[in-house]
């Protein structure tokens, strides 16, 4: 059997605002990221999503959408985005849209009519509670603002629930009208051809009826990071069965941010709910090598095991970049190993192939709710002072040191760390066993992991398998392995014979000695 695209396939997130602009300007649109399918290319990864670009009010920066089924000027339009499909097509680039499920803005037209009148059709799309206005019906917590998922709405005397910002209130996803509704926006856009989506908060939708309390100890967690609840799972078998009833190996992608991998794995179902899931846990682990085997043996146990297919990453618009996380660039090139050699779909975020760093936001320019500027600075394409988007400064402040961290700088450097990116997803689309074989971990020192990949998806060794070593701690470390160096973190010795040792925060790729 030959298995579907998406499981060979590197992924690379785009965060539009923030990319490249199409004409100078301050943010980034849908005709910037087709100036730049270059980039992708010479990168050489298979499959993009990209971060809602829908009519906003942008109250979370195009996670409120006031219409699923349309782009929002400053990005395009529905033609500029149909370029953008055929172009990533042409270059066999396969695209994911964000499909946001869980809520919509206070704009959109379906909330505007519920909020109208409790005998609105629409009031039913969303979820209110009776109550006395400043009691409200549960302790749910909303992200961002850590205050209340519930608001009152004064007009028609009740609270409506919104796990994130009170500009976004959730869709009562037990309302069939409501499943049919968002059944029509999937439809949308799988027939104008994407390939499929990244699902937003997908482990959001479906709530428990009785919508009890959270428990104690967890008061003041955000629910999104909590709500996990069957009828969510029976809500994913239905949009996996829209899916895939269209040909071509269409892929949903969820977005399951429950911070236990376990649970996780659940959102895989038997094979028949997601076909990938975020997994976060290891994104939030730490540089130390005792933490992540933990990691790498739970993701193993809890979703290879159960036959389900991992995903990694490590940055994403959410979060600090691992760059920044992680504290120097030796570790952001260490880490490249784990994302592109571990078993599963790697998923990008653009700007870690350039080493970028989290901008630093002065007070003044803080924008974001929830703290996310630094992570979604600008990409600096070029050294010039507008660093190629025509202007002087962008929506948000440049990442560090842009003169030289920039595109154009480092793709001209062959010892840079794009380059490194790029030879190993070379390397990973040469071997089969990086991309779809078994992995068996191999004993070594304390602060090393190491493990062989094998073409044998059970993991028998055999002569096209692969070894990845890392040293993630402070001295060298002698590591057990033999082999010819295909890649090394740094660059040195690669084409050779593995010496042996291993220099802090660094990190080789073999083919092992037959
Ligand atoms: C997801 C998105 C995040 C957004 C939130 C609400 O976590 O990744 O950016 O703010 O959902 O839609």
């Amino acid at each position: 059997m030959t298995s579907p695209w998406w499981q060979s396939a590197v992924f690379y997130q785009v965060y539009p605002r923030s990319f490249a602009p199409g004409s100078p300007g301050p943010t980034g649109d849908l005709a910037g990221i087709e100036q730049h399918l270059d980039h992708l290319g010479w990168l050489g990864v298979d499959a993009m999503w990209i971060s809602p670009f829908y009519p906003s009010p942008q109250a979370d920066f195009g996670y409120d959408i006031s219409d699923f089924c349309d782009v929002d000027p400053q990005f395009g339009d529905l033609g500029t985005f149909d370029k953008l499909l055929a172009a990533c097509h042409a270059r066999d680039i396969k695209l994911l849209v964000d499909f946001v499920p869980n809520h919509t803005s206070d704009r959109h037209p379906w909330f505007q009519a519920a909020r109208s009148s409790r005998d609105d059709p629409h009031r039913d799309w969303y979820i209110w509670r009776d109550g006395s206005p400043d009691t409200p019906p549960n302790n749910w917590v909303a992200a961002f603002t850590n205050e209340s998922a519930w608001t009152w709405d004064d007009r028609t005397g009740q609270w409506y629930l919104h796990q994130f910002l009170p500009a976004q209130p959730d869709l009562n996803w037990a309302n069939p009208e409501v499943v049919e509704a968002m059944h029509g926006v999937m439809r949308f856009w799988l027939d104008r051809g994407v390939d499929g989506f990244r699902i937003d908060v997908v482990h959001g939708i479906g709530k428990d009826p009785a919508l009890p309390d959270d428990p104690p100890e967890l008061a003041g967690i955000p629910h999104s990071a909590l709500n996990d609840t069957p009828q969510t799972h029976e809500l994913i078998r239905g949009m996996r069965r829209l899916v895939d009833a269209y040909p071509g190996d269409r892929v949903i992608l969820g977005e399951v941010y429950l911070l236990s991998t376990e649970l996780v794995a659940q959102y895989y179902g038997a094979g028949d709910e997601l076909h990938l899931a975020f997994n976060f846990p290891p994104l939030l682990t730490p540089w130390e090598a005792p933490r992540w085997r933990k990691r790498i043996a739970s993701t193993r146990r809890n979703i290879d095991d159960r036959g389900a297919w991992p995903t990694w990453v490590l940055s994403n618009h959410d979060n600090a970049r691992h760059r920044t996380r992680y504290g120097t660039e030796d570790r952001a090139r260490a880490a490249v190993f784990l994302l592109l050699g571990l078993r599963g779909s790697p998923v990008l975020y653009a700007g870690e192939e350039l080493g970028l760093e989290d901008a630093v936001i002065p007070p003044e320019r803080v924008v974001d709710p929830g703290g996310r500027d630094g992570c979604r600075a600008p990409i600096p394409w070029t050294p010039a002072p507008d660093h190629g988007w025509g202007v002087d400064d962008a929506w948000l402040p440049w990442p560090p040191d842009p003169r030289a961290r920039n595109a154009e700088t480092l793709l001209a450097d062959e010892r840079s760390i794009a380059h490194l990116y790029r030879r190993l997803l070379a390397a990973r689309k040469a071997s089969p066993a990086l991309q779809l074989g078994g992995a068996v971990p191999i004993e070594a020192p304390g602060d090393v992991i190491a493990w062989r990949r094998t073409a044998d998806p059970a993991g028998q060794a055999g002569p096209d398998d692969r070894i990845v070593a890392i040293n993630m701690g402070p001295a060298p470390a002698a590591v057990p392995i033999a082999g010819t160096v295909l890649v090394a973190s740094d660059g040195t010795g690669e084409d050779q014979a593995f010496a042996g040792t291993l220099a802090p925060d660094h990190a080789v790729l073999l083919a092992p000695d037959a």
